[in-house]
């Protein structure tokens, strides 16, 4: 099972930035984490702070991974490109974020990315990613 993790702007901060909200490891560290407790799923990683560049992994691995969870961050609440390319694959996509979305400002409850995904796991700190691996895994 191929699964593509795919960070937003900041992100590359994880560990550093308000750490109140979004904890004290690196995601580098916590994807080591994940690959040992998720030996068998050939987890990829890709982080961006550009638009751009996280439309061009969505369309390149949206025909041919089994899952690709999707970590937007400040572009859940802003991009319609990014929304369009969730739209146009076929791999299923889960919207992970690390923080309850839904209980900070009011610009955070919007987001383009959710009519168009599977599900969405929001607020579990890093857990999240935890969540929507094995969401994928029990339905293999
Ligand atoms: C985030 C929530 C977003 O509102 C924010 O812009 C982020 C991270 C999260 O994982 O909690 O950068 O996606």
């Amino acid at each position: 099972m191929k699964i593509q993790i795919i960070n937003g702007p900041n992100l590359n901060l994880l560990g550093k930035r308000e750490k109140d909200i979004y904890g004290d490891i690196s995601f580098d560290d916590y994807f080591k984490i994940l690959n040992n407790k998720f030996n068998k799923v050939n987890l990829s990683y890709f982080q961006s702070n550009v638009e751009g560049e996280i439309i061009n992994k969505i369309q390149e691995v949206g025909f041919d991974f089994d899952g690709i969870i999707l970590n937007a961050a400040a572009y859940t609440h802003t991009s319609v490109g990014i929304s369009d390319a969730v739209r146009g694959v076929q791999s299923p996509v889960i919207e992970v974020h690390i923080s309850n979305t839904k209980s900070r400002e009011e610009f955070r409850k919007k987001s383009y990315i959710s009519p168009h995904v599977k599900g969405i796991i929001q607020g579990f700190g890093l857990k999240s990613y935890d969540l929507a691996i094995l969401s994928f895994i029990k339905e293999s």
